[in-house]
């Protein structure tokens, strides 16, 4: 402080330095300058017992009024500059969740995971509820309550695993892996009350490899019980399914004759198709191509789930979801599906914000 400024000319200068303080480190600097052991003020205040008493009295309460008035300076001052940067913490830290990302989104949705949920898609239309059971099932769900008894031949045409040294609470042991989503038919009438329309997609099991066979492959088990439900009503839902999953305005069907223990009358449905340039062709054509099972709800398999078949009936069917995947996004091997192969999944993978809907790629 300069001996040629005035008291007054001191303290304005004193108090113009705290209000531009730009920070706290900065004011607190200011403030030990000046209120410090050795700081401006300090330094005039230890002067005064040098000072004559009259003196000493009015430059006493002068630099004390002077002490309070910086003081209250630096406290306001303080708490401005920490307002400021609250304020400005916030808003650096601040985020908009309706940005779009800067980074695109990584990884791709499995053709399979697709299939499943166009599948979900097309039957909710129809009203068809999403069925699940166990991928551990036990052999009376996953065999006899479809009746195929033990020592049924059918049991040989399911190359099953078995779950070694498993058993369970009941006569149902052993337990096995199952071998198709068909058990879900019975866990779904055994606890829900008919009229019944589900769609039970899942994994399943058997001990089989090779281009169009995985020990691993999925189905989609379907399953409709009412009081008159006939092949009528199978035959048209299944052709608008497929109309609807192909995007394709006619399909030609046909339904062969068949054996399933679940199901009778059983059969087996084609679809029409043709071959050009290598390029097949759905719906239309001289080929067929082999879908999926199906037929009436055997009486024998409703009484074992539970229903009084002299008042119900319905039926029900299973197809492979990728073999369906396969025809509709064109692959040829059934084992890249479960190869987790990068550049695989990348070439025929979905984007994950491509949500599945029939207002694209589908028509009903
Ligand atoms: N469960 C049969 C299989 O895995 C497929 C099947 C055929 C399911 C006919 C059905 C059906 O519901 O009615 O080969």
């Amino acid at each position: 402080m300069s001996s040629t400024l005035s008291f007054t000319e001191m303290k304005e200068q004193l108090l113009e330095e705290i209000s531009t303080a730009e920070s706290i480190e900065n004011l607190e600097s200011i403030r030990v300058a000046i209120l410090g052991k050795s700081g401006k003020l300090t330094t005039l205040l230890k002067s005064l017992g040098k000072m004559p008493p009259e003196e000493r009295r009015e430059r006493g309460q002068a630099l004390n009024s002077l002490r309070v008035q910086i003081t209250d300076a630096v406290t306001e001052r303080r708490g401005l500059l920490e307002d400021r940067a609250l304020d400005a913490q916030i808003e650096s830290g601040k985020l908009d969740v309706t940005l779009m990302p800067t980074i695109p989104p990584q990884g791709s949705i499995h053709p399979v995971t697709q299939v499943t949920e166009e599948m979900i898609e097309i039957f909710a239309r129809f009203g068809f509820e999403v069925a699940e059971g166990p991928e551990i099932e036990n052999d009376w769900y996953n065999f006899t309550a479809l009746n195929i008894p033990p020592e049924h031949p059918a049991r040989a045409m399911h190359d099953s695993f078995y779950v070694k040294d498993h058993t369970v609470d009941h006569d149902m042991a052993p337990m096995v892996l199952r071998t198709h989503t068909s058990p879900v038919q019975i866990r779904a009438m055994q606890t829900s009350k008919p009229p019944i329309r589900i769609i039970a997609p899942g994994r399943t099991y058997r001990c089989d490899s090779d281009a169009t066979h995985t020990p691993m492959f999925h189905q989609v088990e379907g399953l409709v019980i009412d009081k008159e439900i006939n092949m009528g009503h199978l035959r048209w839902i299944l052709a608008a399914f497929i109309k609807a999953f192909f995007g394709i305005e006619q399909v030609k069907t046909r339904f062969r004759p068949s054996y399933f223990p679940f199901t009778e009358p059983s059969a087996e449905m084609d679809i029409g198709c043709s071959w050009s340039e290598g390029k097949l062709n759905i719906g239309q054509g001289n080929d067929w191509l082999e879908i999926l099972g199906c037929g009436m709800v055997n009486p024998r398999v409703l009484e074992h789930a539970g229903l009084d078949s002299s008042s119900w009936q319905g039926f029900a069917f299973g197809c492979g979801i990728d073999r369906l995947a396969m025809l509709k996004y064109g692959m040829t091997d059934l084992r890249a599906f479960f190869n987790a192969d990068l550049h695989w999944l990348r070439h025929h993978g979905f984007s994950m914000l491509d949500l599945p809907n029939l207002t694209h790629g589908g028509t009903l």
